[in-house]
């Protein structure tokens, strides 16, 4: 039996052979997404890439990749990323590595994203993993109240908490903050995503919504290749 590891080793791996030379791609962030970036470091190819983080241009560029800012493009041709969640028709829950606004940025400037993730990311509806949502620093506390207003439109009445890590709280690349919210069960995806993005000072949430063209996902019997 693979372990976790191993399985998104195995996504990481199968993504890397979907790129070909002279493709602008999108290096999504996470262990899974290293997992990519180290696998197609290794074919060499003459390609240039934009990054969705820091942490994962800092690992591009030390394997020797050209990487360029999502500003230099016009289109990406592929992105490739790890998921916290793949629910139903490739909806996704993105962002608890605090990368989520860099990483629908890059997804949305591209051509075809594709999410690589181990099995146990597969999920029959959204919700398990808690929602991180991005907001400004500035006022963070009241726009948290209008969160949860925004929650109770929809019917869920989630009170989402500020991540804190080093007994400080988690600081996003683009200098914001980071909210989880423990839905339990995300019922109605696209309200709850327009209702977070109504509120002043969320700059946007992990809820990616009709942005995946594929899946890899490795499981014990291969790598499978899923379409929404
Ligand atoms: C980063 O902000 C996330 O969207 C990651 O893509 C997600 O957390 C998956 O991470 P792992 O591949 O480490 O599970």
């Amino acid at each position: 039996m693979m372990g976790v590891e191993e399985q998104k080793r195995a996504a990481g791996e199968a993504a890397a052979a979907l790129v070909a030379a002279h493709m602008t791609v999108g290096l999504g962030t996470g262990s899974t997404a290293a997992w990519f970036v180290k696998a197609l470091a290794v074919r060499a190819l003459d390609i240039r890439c934009v990054s969705t983080s820091k942490a994962t241009a800092d690992l591009a560029v030390s394997l020797g990749m050209t990487v360029i800012e999502l500003d230099a493009v016009s289109v990406i041709d592929l992105t490739i990323d790890g998921a916290d969640e793949i629910g139903p028709g490739l909806s996704l829950i993105k962002g608890g590595g605090a990368a989520l606004l860099r990483e629908k940025l890059v997804w949305e400037a591209s051509r075809r994203c594709v999410v690589i993730a181990d099995a146990g990311k597969r999920v029959p509806r959204l919700g398990a993993f808690p929602l991180p949502i991005e907001v400004v620093a500035f006022g963070h506390t009241s726009t948290a109240r209008r969160i949860c207003d925004a929650f109770a439109e929809c019917d869920m009445g989630i009170a989402p908490r500020l991540r804190i890590r080093d007994g400080g709280p988690v600081i996003t690349d683009g200098g914001n903050y980071i909210y989880d919210a423990a839905c339990g069960a995300i019922l109605d995806p696209a309200l709850l995503a327009d209702a977070l993005k109504s509120v002043t000072g969320v700059v946007d949430h992990g809820l990616f919504l009709d942005l995946a063209d594929a899946a890899l996902i490795a499981t014990d019997s291969g790598v499978e290749h899923l379409t929404p």
